[in-house]
C-alpha cells in the first residue's frame, strides 16, 4: 500500500469493514449481536443470568443474579455455587480428551503438545500436592513462574481446590516479590530454578530466597519446578521440588464446590500511591466474562490455534490465556522466551511452525518489530493468520496499518481490545465479523457493557468528539470485587469521584461521530510503559528509598516504541552530581530501581537539580516537569515557583 494511501487513512480516519468471508463464516453476525444489545438494554440482570446459566457449568444453580446491598461491592449469583477449574478442564477433557489444550514452545526452540485430558490430570495432580502442604480453600498461593504450562497448570490447580493465586510477573524484582507475599500473607510459592529469557537465565529462585527470608510474613514452603537444571540454594525444611511433590499424588481430584464469589485471584496493579493494588476477582462472574468475551472477541473455532503474547504475570495472561480460552475448550500456545530470540522473526516464526490463526499482543511490540522493516515477517508463511488484537495502550494508527497490512496482509480484522485489571475481561472492542474498524479505535462496547463518557459533574458530555472520563454506568459480573486488605482503597479509587454512581475507569476518552471510542490516556498519575501500568508514586518511592536521595519527581514521556518513557528528576542529599559523578549516580539510581520494583521500572533518563519546582504552597509543579520532560517551550506562568533559577538545571543545561 502507498504512502499517500496511509495518509488518507489517518486523515480521513477511514474504516474498515471486515472481509466478506470472515463475516460469513464468523460466530456472531449482526442479528446475534443485537439482539444481546436488546435483551440487555431491557432486562441488564436478566441479560446476565441467561449468559451465566448457558455458558456455565454449575454445582448448584443461583436465584439471586446481582445483590446491591453492600454497592459498591457488588455481587453476582452470590447463591450458586461453581468451580472454575471444572468449567475449564473437566467439562472440556469430557468433550474432547484428545484436543490440545497447550502447545508449549521453549526459547531454545522445542515444543510440546498437551491434550485437554493431560491438562486435568497434571492440574488435579498438582492440586493433590497442594493439599497434601496444607494448602486450604481462601489460602493465598503466590506463583511467580516463567511463561510455561507449569504456570498455567498452577493456577488451575489453585481454583481447583479453591486457594487464592496470586501471580507475581517474573520479571519484578524479589523486593516487589516480598512485598506482594506480605500483602496477601501468603504461606506457599511457587517458583521455579529459572527461567530462560533472551537466551540468558533469569535466577527465579534466588529471588524467592531474598523474599521470602526477608517477608515479615512466614513463608512454609516453596515449591520449585526445575526449568533449567541451574544449580541452586535448596532449604530441605522449606523447599521441595514440583515433582516430588506430585510423585505420589493422585492424577485425581474432586473440584472444590465453592460460592461463585469465592476470590478466583488477586493480581497486583499500580495505582496512584506508591503501594500496588491486589485487585480480587471473584468466580463466577470473572469466568463468565472470560469465556463469552474470549468466543466473541476472537471468533473462537474448534481448530483455531490462539497465541496470545501476555505472561500470566499480566491481567491478560489471566484471563486470555490461564482461563478464557480453556473454558472455552480452545487450543492456546505459550510462548517461553523473548519475542527477539534467537533474533526478531521468533514471532512469525512461531506464528508459522505452529500454524497460528491468532494472535494477540500488545502495540509495543509491534511498534517494536515494525522498527525491523517489513522483510522479516515477508520471509515468513503467514497464511495461517486470520484474526490478530492488540491491548494495553492505545496503538498509534501508523502501528495499526502495519500490523493489518505486514502481518495480516489486508486479510484479518484488528480487534482493538480496551479493558483493565480491573474489569476482568474485554470491554469495548470490535466484534471481528461486525464492527468496522479504525486505526487507532477500540470502536464499541461489549454487549451488555454500559459505557459512558463524563464530565467532571458526571453529566454525560452526550457530544461527539468531546472529551471526558470513561466510566461503566452498570455493575457487570467480571467486575473486581474489592482490593484485597483494603475496601476504603477499593472504593475511594473506583467509585468516590461520582458519589458511587458509576465506575470511574481512570482514563479519559472520547467517542466520535460513528459511536466509536478513542481512548486518549490516563487521568491519575500512572504510566504506561510498553502495556504495563507504573505509577509515578511507585518508582518515586523507590527513588527516595535509596540514602543517596533526598526527593524525586517522577514523569511520563511520549516514547516511539514504549509508549511511554520514564523521567526522573531528583534531587540529591549531598551537592548536586554533574560530568562523570552525574552519570554513575544515574547508572546506580537505575540499577537500584530495578531492584527495588523490577526492570520495567528503570527510568529512561534521570536529571538532577538542586530542588523540585514547587509553588509557594510546597506542591511539586508536576505539569511544569512534564513540559521540560518533553523538550517543549515553557509557557506556563512560573511566577508562583519558589525558585526559577532551577529550570535550566531541570532543562539540563545547567
Ligand atoms: C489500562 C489498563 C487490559 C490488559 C492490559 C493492561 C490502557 C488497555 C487499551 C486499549 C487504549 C488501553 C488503559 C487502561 N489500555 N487497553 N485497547 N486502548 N488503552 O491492563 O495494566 O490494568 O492497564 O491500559 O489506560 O486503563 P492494565
Amino acid at each position: 500500500m502507498a504512502d499517500e494511501l496511509i495518509e488518507s487513512i489517518l486523515n480521513e480516519s477511514r474504516s474498515f469493514a471486515p472481509p466478506k468471508d470472515f463475516i460469513d463464516q464468523a460466530n456472531i453476525d449482526e442479528e446475534k449481536v443485537n439482539n444481546l444489545k436488546k435483551q440487555a438494554k431491557e432486562n441488564h440482570i436478566q441479560y446476565w443470568a441467561t449468559l451465566a446459566k448457558d455458558q456455565l457449568e454449575w454445582f448448584q444453580p443461583f436465584k439471586n443474579i446481582l445483590d446491591e446491598s453492600k454497592a459498591p461491592n457488588y455481587e453476582w449469583f452470590n447463591d450458586g455455587v461453581i468451580n472454575a477449574s471444572y468449567n475449564s478442564l473437566d467439562v472440556n477433557a469430557s468433550k474432547s480428551p484428545n484436543k490440545t489444550a497447550i502447545i508449549f514452545e521453549t526459547e531454545d526452540g522445542k515444543s510440546e503438545h498437551i491434550t485437554y485430558k493431560e491438562l486435568l490430570s497434571k492440574t488435579s495432580q498438582f492440586a493433590n500436592g497442594l493439599k497434601k502442604l496444607g494448602v486450604e480453600p481462601m489460602d493465598r498461593v503466590v506463583i511467580y513462574m516463567p511463561m510455561c504450562p507449569e504456570a498455567v497448570i498452577a493456577m488451575q490447580a489453585c481454583a481447583r481446590i479453591g486457594a487464592i493465586h496470586s501471580v507475581v510477573f517474573g520479571g519484578f524484582s524479589s523486593n516487589a516479590l516480598k512485598d506482594r507475599i506480605e500483602d496477601a500473607k501468603s504461606k506457599i510459592v511457587i517458583t521455579a530454578d529459572g527461567a530462560y529469557r533472551g537466551g540468558n537465565i533469569i535466577p527465579l529462585k534466588q529471588a524467592t530466597d531474598e523474599a521470602v527470608s526477608q517477608s515479615s510474613y512466614k513463608v512454609e514452603n516453596v515449591v520449585v519446578f526445575q526449568r533449567t537444571g541451574e544449580k541452586i540454594e535448596f532449604n530441605e525444611k522449606r523447599d521441595v521440588w514440583w515433582r516430588d511433590l506430585v510423585s505420589n499424588c493422585d492424577s485425581n481430584c474432586d473440584p472444590e464446590p465453592l460460592n461463585a464469589e469465592h476470590p478466583l485471584f488477586i493480581l497486583y496493579t499500580s495505582g496512584s500511591t506508591g503501594k500496588p493494588k491486589g485487585i480480587q476477582h471473584s468466580t463466577a462472574g470473572y469466568i463468565l466474562h472470560a469465556k463469552t468475551t474470549f468466543s466473541w472477541v476472537f471468533d473462537i473455532k474448534n481448530d483455531d490455534v490462539f497465541w496470545c503474547t501476555a505472561d500470566v504475570g499480566w491481567i491478560t495472561g489471566h484471563t486470555y490465556v490461564a482461563y478464557g480460552p480453556l473454558l472455552a475448550g480452545a487450543t492456546i500456545l505459550i510462548y517461553e522466551g523473548a519475542p527477539t530470540f534467537p533474533d526478531v522473526g521468533r514471532f512469525w516464526d512461531i506464528c508459522e511452525k505452529h500454524a497460528v490463526t491468532i494472535f494477540y499482543t500488545a502495540p509495543t511490540a509491534i511498534r517494536a518489530l515494525m522498527k525491523h522493516g517489513d522483510e522479516i515477517p515477508q520471509s515468513y508463511d503467514l497464511s495461517s493468520l486470520r484474526l490478530l488484537g492488540t491491548v494495553g495502550e492505545p496503538i498509534n494508527p501508523e502501528a495499526w496499518m502495519w500490523y493489518h497490512r505486514i502481518i495480516g496482509q489486508e486479510r484479518c480484522p484488528i480487534v482493538d481490545t480496551w479493558w483493565q485489571t480491573e474489569t476482568g475481561g474485554a470491554m469495548i472492542s470490535p466484534l471481528p465479523g461486525i464492527t468496522e474498524t479504525k486505526p487507532g479505535s477500540c470502536t464499541t462496547p461489549m454487549p451488555g457493557i454500559d459505557v459512558d463518557i463524563v464530565d467532571e459533574l458526571g453529566e454525560p458530555v452526550g457530544e461527539a468528539n468531546q472529551g471526558g472520563y470513561l466510566v461503566i454506568k452498570k455493575p457487570w459480573p467480571s467486575m473486581l470485587r474489592t482490593i484485597w486488605g483494603d475496601n476504603q482503597r477499593y472504593i475511594d479509587t473506583y467509585w468516590e469521584k461520582f458519589d458511587g454512581r458509576y465506575y470511574v475507569a481512570g482514563d479519559s476518552a472520547y467517542r466520535d461521530e460513528d459511536g466509536c471510542h478513542w481512548i486518549m490516556g490516563r487521568i491519575d498519575d500512572v504510566l504506561n510503559v510498553s502495556g504495563h501500568r507504573l505509577g509515578t508514586m511507585e518508582v518515586e518511592s523507590a527513588l527516595v528509598a535509596n540514602e543517596m536521595v533526598a526527593e524525586a519527581a517522577v514523569v511520563g514521556r511520549p516514547h516511539e516504541v514504549k509508549g511511554e518513557s520514564i523521567f526522573a528528576f531528583v534531587v540529591t542529599k549531598g551537592e548536586r552530581p554533574i560530568g562523570e559523578d552525574a552519570k554513575k549516580m544515574q547508572e546506580a539510581l537505575r540499577e537500584w530501581v530495578a531492584e527495588q520494583v523490577g526492570a520495567i521500572a528503570k527510568p529512561d533518563e534521570i536529571r538532577f537539580s538542586d530542588n523540585l519546582p514547587k509553588t509557594r504552597s510546597g506542591k511539586i509543579m508536576r505539569r511544569l516537569l512534564r513540559v521540560i520532560a518533553r523538550d517543549e517551550a515553557i509557557t506556563q506562568d512560573i511566577s508562583t515557583l519558589e525558585d526559577e533559577s532551577i529550570i535550566k538545571q531541570l532543562q539540563g543545561e545547567d
